[in-house]
C-alpha cells in the first residue's frame, strides 16, 4: 500500500476517537543508530539473551553481563530522539496520544519531550549498586565503573530475563491498554511478552490498531487493522500530518 494511502486510512480509522495510547519497541529507535534486539544487526546476534540478558549469568558472573551492558549503554548515551519520537511527542502535546508504552531503555522518548512514557523494561541510563544501593544517573561513561567503591557489582535499573517487569509501571500499561480505543504500535516484533499483550487487549476491547513496521510481524495478518509498512519516522511522520489536519 502507498505509505500516505496507508497513513490517511490510519489516520481516518483513528480520528475522533480516545484516548489513543502507543506501543514501541526497538525499531523506533534504529535511526537514532541503536540496534535493534533481533533480525539482521541485532544485538541478539553478537549476544545469546539466554545468557547475557538473562538475571542468573548477572549473579554469577556480573562482568561477563556487563560486556554486553556496556555496549547497549554507550548506545543509548550517544543516541539522539529521532523524527519518530519527537512525532510521538507532538501527538502527546496536541492530546491526540496518551501515554507511550515503551519495551525501550534508551530513554529517548523522554529525550524528546514525551511526558507520559512507561518504560516496561526500565532504562539503562539509571544505574544502582546491588551491595548499597547507591544509585546515579549516568550521563557519560568517562568516569564509569561497573564496581562500587562498596565492593558491590553496580547494574543497570533494568528488566533482565527472569525478572519480573515493575508492577506499578506494568499495571499501569496494562489499565491504559485496556481503556484504549486505538494504539499505534511502533518498531516492535511482538515476542516478548507481557508487552506484546498490549496491543491485543486493545484490539480485544474493540480498539483499533495502527501497526508500523518496515516488515509484517505476528500482529500484522492477526490484530492490525491499518499496517504502514515503512520505518518508524516516515510511517509517523505521515501519520502525525493527517492527525494533526496539516495534510489534506
Ligand atoms: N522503523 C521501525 N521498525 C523497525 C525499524 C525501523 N527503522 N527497523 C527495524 N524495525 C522493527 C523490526 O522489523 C522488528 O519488528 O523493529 C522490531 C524490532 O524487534 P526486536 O528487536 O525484537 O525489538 P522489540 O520488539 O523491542 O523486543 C522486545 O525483547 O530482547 C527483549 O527486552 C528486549 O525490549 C526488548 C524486547
Amino acid at each position: 500500500m502507498d505509505l500516505m494511502k496507508g497513513a490517511a486510512d490510519a489516520a481516518e480509522l483513528l480520528s475522533g476517537i480516545s484516548p489513543i495510547i502507543a506501543l514501541t519497541g526497538a525499531g523506533i529507535s534504529v535511526e537514532s543508530g541503536i540496534p535493534p534486539f533481533r533480525g539482521p544487526g541485532g544485538l541478539w546476534e553478537k549476544y545469546d539473551p539466554d545468557e547475557y540478558g538473562h538475571i542468573d549469568t548477572f549473579h554469577k558472573d556480573p562482568g561477563r553481563s556487563w560486556e554486553m551492558l556496556i555496549e547497549i549503554i554507550e548506545g543509548s548515551l550517544s543516541a539522539g530522539p529521532n523524527e519518530a519520537h519527537l512525532s510521538l511527542s507532538r501527538l502527546e502535546e496536541r492530546g491526540i496520544i496518551g501515554p507511550v508504552i515503551t519495551q525501550n531503555i534508551d530513554g529517548l522518548h523522554q529525550a524528546a519531550g514525551s511526558r507520559d512514557v512507561l518504560e516496561l523494561h526500565g532504562n539503562a541510563r539509571s544505574i544502582t549498586c546491588t551491595g548499597c544501593g547507591r544509585r546515579e544517573e549516568l550521563q557519560d561513561l568517562s568516569a564509569f565503573s561497573p564496581r562500587c567503591g562498596c565492593g558491590g557489582w553496580k547494574r543497570p535499573d533494568i528488566v533482565f530475563f527472569g525478572e519480573p517487569l515493575p508492577e506499578m509501571v506494568l499495571n499501569r500499561a496494562l489499565v491504559n491498554a485496556e481503556m484504549a480505543r486505538g494504539i499505534i504500535v511502533v518498531g516492535t516484533s511482538g515476542i516478548v511478552s507481557p508487552a506484546a499483550m498490549i496491543p491485543e487487549i486493545v484490539r480485544r476491547n474493540g480498539g483499533k490498531v495502527v501497526e508500523i513496521n518496515p516488515v509484517s510481524t505476528i500482529y500484522t495478518d492477526s490484530i492490525t487493522d491499518v499496517f504502514l509498512e515503512s520505518s518508524a519516522t516516515e510511517g509517523l511522520v505521515a501519520l502525525e500530518g493527517y492527525l494533526m489536519g496539516q495534510v489534506a
